[in-house]
């Protein structure tokens, strides 16, 4: 034996000695902790758990990178040190390999899979083909030929991997350092030269992300059930969600809920949330940011017009979050309509206007989709064929090709189902799609900016950047001065001022850089409260919904959207902060929203200005109504769950090897039957050996 694993036994004995069995000083000593991982973890529905965990106190494995698709046969059966950390390049995280792994998943103790810096060739979407299949309008009693995507398979590349359940943990590299750090420590170590494997130690990995929750959200919210009668309350999920944002052109009575007399809204919707296979880099760029941007950069073209000529009919934005879950965000607000628990309801309603996915319209044109099966209601179908009249005539004068799908096409996945499951109402859905997603990478980590050809030139500093002309946005300029131009015709309004409403190229600018490359910018900086401004960083917000209700992406949302549409009023912070000091009616907290903001900088001064805005944007929760009536079997709404953990984290290490182990367990038997000995002997001869030294027993001290 040589001298340096001699010395590496005496550590593990000496070691071993001193911290007991779960012994892992040495690990310790030459571990590496990686940074920018992000996990995969577990969600629940009424029925299925999804997602992945690793065992309670993390899983080890042998690293092994594979290379190709034939490079499987190490890892799932001719590798001589299994289990197996399986580091994945971005091209082969495919549905074909990972059920690979997960159907040998005796050998596999985790997957890693390194985040490419640019997006691949291949289409890939882990989604499912028919996104919200069963929570969306069709269905058995409502155009049955419609349900479960049989006339149109929106999604055609889904695989379905999001939506697999995996036992063993799945993180994401961020492909830098670290990755580097594990690929020296694999060519050193784990190499396989001409077949024959190496030699210990060898590099090996541990993943972390045990999860409490199990089996599905019945099962969990049972558990979790904190009311005095439980056995053993523990909360071991919650439930996902968030806020919706909405705000109207004319200020609503929001205390008085229900149904308001005299009021018809004309609603301009849009999804804010989307995900990924890793939450944490969901960017949904295509996906939720395109159609939300339009929506935003449309209601502050009409900020203007409808302060000074106010049409006839209320626009109300709203801004729904977790649609991507079932529609969380659109059916909690139906369902408070429904329920007298919101500014108006649904008979207030005059029609719907939707912005879907627009970011791809420079390749596959703009379409308007409608609900084949409310159209057959004569009145109905009027109002709609008048909406896309407005949206045709509005384009001839834009650069913009806009087209009608088949009349029997259904509604492609959007929040307008929800409206139409409780009642009908005309309206349409504004998307680049014909028939099934331009979107090849819909719901996966590479919809992002890059996808949008949102690039900026590499020698500008942030701010120029922050103000530089893409192509990107003047393209969806362009779509949201027609969105604001139809909905001010859609609301009543006049045809004179339809010239003078046109989305600013600089706000489309603004709000790409601040929600695709990073929210730490000079205008979110200005526009929101000064406690906010920790939240700003030097990155995309997240736009995975999560469980945290006071998520940054809503409040994000609502700033900007206060900011376009609000006015800055001049009164104090004391005023502006505490609601109960207004005495004027008319401007009453029930009327407005007042928010104290950081403001910017004056030329000749050193700090921000804080002032306060005025506005009608509000948050409501969206939370999906399941949880409200503990209902957590319901096939109407969402009843997905995100379970808790307790810790998260991979670090790798050098695995001494079975040789060296068995050799330490050896040495490890004979010290413990050596002191068990020397323990006895000193027991029954301590009379003699301690005689002298003895204190009385009774002494006291
Ligand atoms: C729960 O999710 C699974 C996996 O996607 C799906 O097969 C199942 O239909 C869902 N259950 C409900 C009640 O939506
Ligand atoms: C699917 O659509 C076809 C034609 O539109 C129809 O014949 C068939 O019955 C439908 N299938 C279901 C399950 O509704
Ligand atoms: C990566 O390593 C290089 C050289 O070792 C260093 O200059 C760079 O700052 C490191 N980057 C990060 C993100 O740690
Ligand atoms: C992770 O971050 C810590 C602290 O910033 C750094 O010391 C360590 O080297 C990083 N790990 C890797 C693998 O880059
Ligand atoms: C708003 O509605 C509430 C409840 O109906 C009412 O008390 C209040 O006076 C209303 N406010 C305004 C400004 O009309
Ligand atoms: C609604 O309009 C009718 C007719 O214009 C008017 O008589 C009534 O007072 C209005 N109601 C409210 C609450 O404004
Ligand atoms: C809105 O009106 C104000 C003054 O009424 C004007 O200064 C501002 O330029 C207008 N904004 C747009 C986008 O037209
Ligand atoms: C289109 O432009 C022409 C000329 O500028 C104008 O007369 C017409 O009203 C515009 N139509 C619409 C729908 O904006
Ligand atoms: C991005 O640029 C490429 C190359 O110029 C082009 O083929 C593609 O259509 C563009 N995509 C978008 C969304 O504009
Ligand atoms: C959300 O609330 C938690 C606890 O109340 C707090 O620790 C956290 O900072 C809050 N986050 C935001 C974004 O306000
Ligand atoms: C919106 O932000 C811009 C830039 O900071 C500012 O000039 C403008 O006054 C703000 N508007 C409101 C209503 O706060
Ligand atoms: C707050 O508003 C009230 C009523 O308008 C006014 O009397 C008071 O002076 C204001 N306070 C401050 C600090 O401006």
């Amino acid at each position: 034996m040589d001298f340096i694993s001699t010395k590496w036994i005496i550590h593990l004995l000496l070691c071993c000695l001193f911290h007991g069995v779960g012994c892992n000083s040495v690990e310790q000593k030459i571990y590496v902790k990686l940074n920018d991982t992000v996990p995969c973890v577990r969600l629940l529905n009424a029925t299925h758990q999804i997602g992945c965990q690793s065992s309670l106190a993390g899983d080890v494995g042998v690293i092994h990178i594979l290379e190709s698709e034939g490079n499987l046969e190490w890892v799932l059966s001719t590798g001589p040190s299994p289990p197996y950390m399986v580091i994945l390049e971005s091209t082969l995280f495919t549905r074909d390999i990972m059920m690979k792994l997960k159907n040998g998943s005796s050998r596999i103790a985790g997957v890693a899979v390194v985040k490419p810096s640019t997006n691949p060739i291949e289409d890939f979407s882990p989604h499912t083909t028919c996104p919200n299949e069963n929570t969306g309008v069709y269905s058995e009693s409502y155009g049955p030929t419609m349900a479960h995507c049989n006339t149109t398979v929106w999604n055609p590349k889904g695989n379905g991997l999001s939506y697999e359940e995996f036992n063993f943990p799945i993180f994401s590299l961020k492909d830098d350092n670290g990755t580097e750090f594990i690929r020296q420590c694999y060519l050193k170590h784990n190499l396989v030269v001409n077949g024959s494997a190496p030699g210990y130690p060898l590099c090996a990995m541990q993943l972390s992300s045990h999860m409490h929750a199990v089996r599905d959200t019945v099962t969990c919210m049972r558990r979790s059930d904190t009311s005095p009668f439980s056995l053993n309350p523990e909360v071991v999920c919650d439930p996902l969600g968030s806020f919706n944002v909405w705000g109207s052109t004319k200020s609503l009575n929001n205390t008085a809920k229900g149904h308001k007399e005299n009021e018809t809204v004309v609603i301009a919707a849009a999804r804010l949330d989307s995900r990924a296979f890793f939450h944490g880099i969901s960017l949904g760029a295509e996906s939720g940011a395109s159609g939300f941007i339009t929506l935003l950069a449309a209601a502050g073209a009409l900020a203007n017009v409808t302060r000074q000529d106010h049409p006839p009919r209320t626009i109300l934005y709203t801004f729904f979050q977790g649609e991507t879950f079932d529609y969380i965000g659109s059916s909690r607000m139906v369902y408070d309509m429904e329920k007298d628990n919101f500014a108006i309801d649904l008979d207030n309603i005059h029609s719907l206007l939707e912005i879907g996915q627009v970011g791809l319209h420079n390749i596959s044109g703009l379409w308007l989709h409608s609900d084949p099966v409310s159209r057959r209601n004569d009145s109905i179908d009027q109002e709609v064929k008048r909406l896309i009249d407005y949206f045709q005539s509005v384009a001839t004068n834009l650069t913009i090709s806009l087209g009608q799908p088949d009349v029997s096409q259904p509604l492609p996945p959007a929040s307008f189902q929800r409206f139409l499951r409780a009642q009908s109402i005309p309206g349409v859905v504004l998307t680049d799609h014909k028939s099934h997603f331009t979107n090849r990478f819909l719901e996966s980590m590479y919809d992002n900016a890059e996808y949008l050809n949102l690039t900026y030139p590499p020698d500008l500093s942030p701010e120029e950047q922050f103000n530089f002309d893409t192509d990107t946005a003047r393209g969806l300029t362009e779509v949201a001065t027609m969105v604001a131009r139809t909905l001010y015709k859609q609301a009543g309004g006049a045809d004179e001022q339809l010239a003078s409403i046109n989305a600013d190229l600089q706000t489309v600018n603004h709000l790409l850089y601040g929600f695709l490359k990073q929210t730490n910018n000079s205008w979110f900086r200005a526009i929101v409260p000064p406690e906010h401004q920790r939240f700003l960083g030097p990155a995309p917000p997240e736009y995975y919904v999560g469980v945290t209700f006071n998520n940054t992406f809503s409040n994000l949302v609502r700033y900007v959207l206060a900011n376009l549409t609000g006015t800055a009023v001049n009164i104090s912070k004391e005023n502006c902060t505490d609601q109960s000091k207004f005495t004027d009616d008319t401007e009453s907290t029930d009327m407005y929203d007042y928010m104290w903001v950081s403001g910017v900088t004056p030329p000749n001064g050193t700090e921000p200005v804080p002032y306060c805005v005025r506005s009608t944007v509000r948050l409501a929760r969206a939370q999906s109504p399941a949880f409200e009536l503990q209902d957590y079997h319901s096939s109407n709404y969402s009843t997905w769950s995100e379970s808790r953990w307790k810790y998260i984290g991979a670090r790798i290490f050098l695995v001494a090897g079975n040789d060296l182990e068995m050799l330490t367990l050896g040495m490890g038997v004979a010290v413990l039957v050596t002191s068990l000995l020397l323990t006895y002997v000193i027991n029954s001869k301590a009379d003699f050996l301690f005689s002298s030294g003895r204190e009385p027993a009774n002494a006291t001290y």
